[in-house]
């Protein structure tokens, strides 16, 4: 059981491999096909790569069998995730066969960790492209067309990105991720990101604000700010005479906010080590800045998270949620948990249980823990819990989340909130579909009023399940 569940949680954050669209594919000659795994980084990234390659003359296709170059934007976070993407690349090496001058790219982060050794692996393979090397994709393609296996996967300490417009793919036109950093400076040590996206560094704060005023005028409603760490974004402009210019998390979130109060404003992922009151109390101010914090926990007790060097106690981490309740007490927080750590023992996993108890979070995303090669864990610990017994873990984890979840779907019934619509709701024609500020799916049934993807209603909820609330409008 706990494996479905681990899947159904897994595939809800990580999301399926999705296809671009482009309403214009037609006016290009060469088509690429594209398809992502593993977090929203990813998925916003794929958006650079399409942007790069509309400049060299590919459109985009949902169809595999059309393009000329199919690409696909890796996650190596757990071993699951690199099986996942080693079935899809069979997939396309038996298409390859039958259409010789197609090529496959490998981006992103099994790309970089994998480097050159991919090649050898997996032998259809034309480039691998690391997560800072987008730039280069057009010399790439021509050193692979050229019949040369190509590879780029230098990490940069400056790459973000700034000025490239992303293409954005199978979009809503309601919602859009906004990277805003990347990389990132912590060594946790179960965590393949430090080595796979390489250091943390900020975007140009003016370069994130002209991409959401872009945005906003082309009539999206909701924005999410994206990084490993958002907490730890600061940016000092070239002018600037000394730090006291210095963009932090805080200021970028308010300029965003500022921008229009039609916009509604999410980021992720925030590290319990940097949230500050600062930005608290700028979510606290603007009404449309979300009510949602997602804060990754990893394990309720305090000698685990010394070992994956977390940098805070389980103390620390009660105390932020507690201080995010005081500021603001609407405030849904989510978190991440890893099951079964090296040498976690049984008291501890009641640890994690008990702090679940404790936070009753919305949302969380809970994960057995995968030794990834290269971290610090699989280098200095023993991956020493045994699979059936992390599963067990998982499940009564699992178990308890999922009453705190329903228990906070019910509390909401009676209540009314402010929900964006997002789509029709995928069950029926007659209901519309969207989020309220704490991110909670709400669904209603359309009536007769005149209303389209992209307004804001007034919802009164009715009744609810432990994934969605289901509500009456009450105005528009
Ligand atoms: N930067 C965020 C943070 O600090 O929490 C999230 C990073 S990661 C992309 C998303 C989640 O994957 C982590 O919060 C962690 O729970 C999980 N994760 C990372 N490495 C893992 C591993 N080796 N095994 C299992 N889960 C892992
Ligand atoms: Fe990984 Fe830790 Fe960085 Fe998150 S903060 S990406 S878990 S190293
Ligand atoms: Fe995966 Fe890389 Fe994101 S490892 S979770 S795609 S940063």
């Amino acid at each position: 059981m706990a494996e479905i569940l681990e899947k159904v949680i897994d595939e809800e954050k990580q999301g399926t491999a999705y296809a671009p669209f482009s309403n214009d594919t037609n006016q290009y000659e060469k088509k690429f096909y594209i398809e992502s795994y593993g977090c929203a980084m990813n998925f916003s990234d794929s958006e650079i790569v399409a942007s790069i390659l509309h400049e060299e003359g590919f459109g985009a296709t949902r169809n595999m069998e059309d393009a000329n170059l199919i690409l696909i934007n890796t996650c190596s976070i757990r071993d699951k995730a690199e099986q996942t993407v080693r079935n899809r690349l069979h997939i396309f090496r038996k298409m390859k066969k039958s259409k010789p001058g197609m090529l496959i790219g490998v981006l992103g982060c099994m790309a970089e960790r994998l480097k050159a050794k991919f090649l050898e692996e997996e032998k259809l393979v034309d480039m691998v492209i690391g997560p800072d090397a987008y730039r280069s994709l057009p010399s790439l393609i021509s050193e692979a067309e050229s019949g040369q296996k190509s590879v780029n996967v230098l990490l940069s300490r400056e790459e973000t990105y700034a000025d490239i417009a992303p293409v954005r793919l199978d979009s809503n036109g309601v919602s859009a991720f906004v990277s805003i950093m990347r990389g990132c400076n912590n060594m946790c040590t179960f965590c393949v990101v430090p080595f796979t996206r390489g250091r943390e560094r900020s975007r140009d704060a003016a370069s994130i604000i002209n991409e959401c005023k872009e945005l906003v005028a082309n009539g999206y409603k909701e924005i999410t700010l994206l990084g490993q760490n958002v907490d730890s974004y600061h940016f000092t402009p070239e002018h600037a005479q000394d730090q006291t210019n210095s963009v932090t998390f805080a200021h970028l979130l308010e300029r965003v906010a500022l921008i229009s109060p039609q916009l509604r404003v999410r980021f992720s992922t925030s590290h319990p080590k940097d949230i500050t009151d600062d930005v608290l109390y700028t979510m606290a101010k603007y009404h449309n800045i979300c009510k949602c914090i997602h804060l990754p926990v990893q394990s309720g007790n305090t000698r685990v998270l010394q070992m994956m060097n977390r940098t805070y106690t389980r103390e620390w981490y009660l105390s932020k949620v507690k201080r995010i309740r005081e500021i603001m007490p609407e405030c849904d927080i989510s978190t991440d948990v890893i099951i079964g750590f090296c040498s976690e023992t049984e008291d501890e996993h009641k640890d994690t249980l008990s702090l679940f108890d404790e936070c009753k979070f919305a949302l969380a995303y809970m994960y057995t823990y995968s030794e990834r090669p290269g971290t610090l864990a699989e280098r200095r610990y023993k991956d020493d819990v045994p699979e059936d017994v992390k599963k067990r873990r998982l499940e009564e984890v699992i178990a308890m989340y999922r009453g705190h979840s329903l228990t906070s779907y019910q509390a909401s019934v009676g209540q009314t909130f402010e929900v964006l619509i997002e789509a029709t709701s995928k069950r029926s024609e007659a209901h519309w579909s969207g989020r309220n500020s704490q991110n909670k799916v709400v669904v209603f049934p359309k009536e007769n009023y005149n209303l389209q993807k992209g307004d804001y209603v007034s919802v009164t909820i009715t009744s609810a399940t432990s994934g969605t609330l289901l509500g009456e409008i009450v105005s528009i």
